[in-house]
């Protein structure tokens, strides 16, 4: 285990373009200070799992159902997260509800990517193309992307950054999420986890 590293934990659950983007930052030399050590998805089939793969990355899937109900997934999440020191654990397109029991126990350490400008289009029901769809319904101009702390509540932690992103005439929802994940999710997210994983790094020495 480096001790020059912070070790993260991605929890996804579908295509895991978000997970891409922190594997190529990292690739690139631009997560100096972390490194991803596990990857969990709540879907045995998501493509995210195949990223992770092809990384040399170890990968785990594990539903709530099979696990039996929420309190097992959870001790199940948590047995992989610890059994590899995870600091930092990063919901990249991870679509189960995390319970409080859950946040609180690893407050402060959980973080996700949103793809609004919360506090519009958030919170329960919000999610993939439906925060798109809502943004374009509202007729906003200008939408993007946000990552926060995960609490009890959903979307409902801290924000920690946001990069904005034009709505552009003749959008739809589908051309609106890819910009808003080219041109917000992607360079967000690795720059919050690099930044996050250095202050872990600093608050060890
Ligand atoms: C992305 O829009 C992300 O903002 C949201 O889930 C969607 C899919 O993410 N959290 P990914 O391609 O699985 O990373």
């Amino acid at each position: 285990m480096s001790d020059t590293k912070a070790r993260i934990a991605v929890l996804v659950s579908g295509g895991g373009t978000n997970l891409q983007a922190i594997l190529d930052a990292q690739q690139r030399g631009g997560l100096p200070s972390g490194e991803v050590a596990l990857v969990i998805s709540d879907r045995p089939g998501a493509y995210a799992l195949e990223r992770a793969r092809t990384h040399g990355i170890p990968a785990a899937a594990f539903s709530k159902k099979e696990c039996g109900g929420q309190r097992a997934f959870e001790e199940r999440l948590a047995e992989a997260i610890d059994g590899v020191g995870a600091e930092l654990i990063v919901l990249a397109g991870f679509l189960s509800i995390l319970s409080e029991d859950f946040t609180r126990r690893y407050a402060g350490q959980i973080i996700n990517i949103h793809p609004s400008l919360i506090p519009s289009f958030c919170g329960a029901g919000y999610y993939g193309l439906k925060v798109h769809e809502a943004a374009l319904a509202r007729g906003v101009k200008v939408t993007g992307a946000t990552v926060h702390y995960v609490n009890e509540i959903p979307d409902g932690g801290e924000i920690i950054a946001q990069k904005a992103v034009n709505v552009l005439p003749g959008d739809t929802p589908e051309t609106l999420q890819r910009r808003v994940m080219e041109e917000a999710e992607w360079i967000l997210l690795p720059q919050c986890v690099e930044a996050l994983c250095a202050k872990i790094v600093r608050r060890r020495g």
